[in-house]
């Protein structure tokens, strides 16, 4: 098992050491291999991607991930900012679905900003389309143009689909579903976007491929209001790439918080990039608060799907929900009467409990 460990900025390196821990705990005999993306490597190589982290995720099975970004590299040219290197390693490895549980802890009913009768047993699936949409359009940019006879500024963006990229996350939706609930919702915007009437189009012709699984349909703005009314009629939600987006932070809102959500990202053969869905919070970075059960729980998902080891995968898991049974809690999921740690806390909780 190779892995290549990228911890990124802000808290990136705290929550992934105690991912490492945790893996190297399990006693799997990886090989880890850490390289750098974002910032980090932004000052350290002048690219958010540099070439040799490239060859060195290229060669991996897996890539496990913190998080990028910061303030200090919001003004550079958009190339060389962090999120560039993202996109590009999702982009160049292929990975075009990304899985994004959303699962409510009962221990953390509470830690909702919605009713907890709303959100007890909470468990949704977004299926988010990850290598294509108006993320990577062209053309694209911001350029100084004529617009009613003046001189402008003037920005422009692509969305676009093929059918053969929405057939490919479609299947894998399907395929999730089949092992869950059996219920899959297809997003888009048909009303208004054509890319999106394909999406819907395409969706409805492959439905007759799944017939144990029920298709249904929603507009995204519809789906967003949804999400907070009443989360549980979902099962598997699958769209595009910006719906995705900001759907997976919605539905991340509703578990409490949301580092304790975990994401994977599978290229067409299982390799995969496994990370938290939150960001790199460069507002708490370096402090031991951060929360590592979204990156502990990533790393579980990477021993499930890109190394089949569902035991392992559940071990962790299984330690998760034992620590938050006893009581331990970061600053995001804490409330009064709880035991609260740190970073580095929950993590020797997570050990201790393994
Ligand atoms: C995410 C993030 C990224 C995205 C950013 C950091 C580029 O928000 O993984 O959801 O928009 O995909
Ligand atoms: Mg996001």
């Amino acid at each position: 098992m190779k892995i290549c460990v990228l911890p990124g900025d802000g808290i990136g390196p705290e929550i992934i050491a105690e991912a490492v821990r945790v893996l190297r705990a399990l006693d799997l005999h990886c090989e880890l291999e850490e390289a750098l993306l974002g910032g980090c490597a932004v000052d350290a190589a002048g690219e958010p991607y540099p070439a040799a982290t490239r060859s060195i995720a290229e060669q991996a099975d897996a890539v496990l991930l913190g998080a990028v970004g910061g303030p200090q590299w919001d003004t550079l040219p958009r190339a060389q900012r962090p999120e560039r290197g993202l996109l590009a390693i999702r982009q160049q490895l292929g990975l075009f679905a990304n899985l994004r549980p959303a699962i409510l802890y009962p221990e953390l009913a509470n830690a909702s900003s919605l009713k907890p009768e709303v959100v007890s047993g909470l468990d949704i699936l977004i299926v988010r389309e990850l290598t294509g949409d108006i993320y990577f359009g062209q053309p694209r940019g911001i350029e100084t143009r004529m617009v009613d006879g003046r001189q402008e500024r003037y920005g422009f963006n692509t969305m676009h689909y093929s059918e053969g990229e929405i057939r490919r996350i479609l299947r894998v939706a399907f395929a999730a579903a089949r092992k869950r609930g059996r219920r899959l919702c297809s997003v888009d915007k048909m009303n208004v976007l054509e890319t999106t009437q394909l999406w819907r189009d395409v969706a409805s012709e492959m439905a007759a491929e799944y017939p144990d699984v029920e298709l249904s349909h929603m507009l995204v703005d519809n789906a967003a209001m949804q999400l907070v009314r009443s989360p549980k009629q979902f099962d598997v939600l699958v769209t595009g790439n910006l719906f995705g987006d900001i759907l997976s932070d919605e539905a991340a809102m509703l578990t409490g918080s949301i580092g304790m959500l975990p994401s994977a990202s599978l290229d067409a053969h299982n390799k995969g990039l496994y990370e938290p869905c939150h960001g790199s919070a460069p507002d708490i970075a370096g402090q031991d608060v951060a929360n590592p059960l979204a990156t502990i729980l990533s790393a579980a998902m990477m021993l499930r799907y890109t190394f089949s080891n569902e035991e392992a995968a559940a071990r962790i898991e299984q330690a998760v929900r034992q620590v938050l049974a006893q009581g331990y809690r970061t600053a995001d999921i804490y409330e009064p009467g709880m035991h609260k740690v740190g970073t580095r806390g929950m993590g020797d909780a997570v050990l201790a409990a393994l």
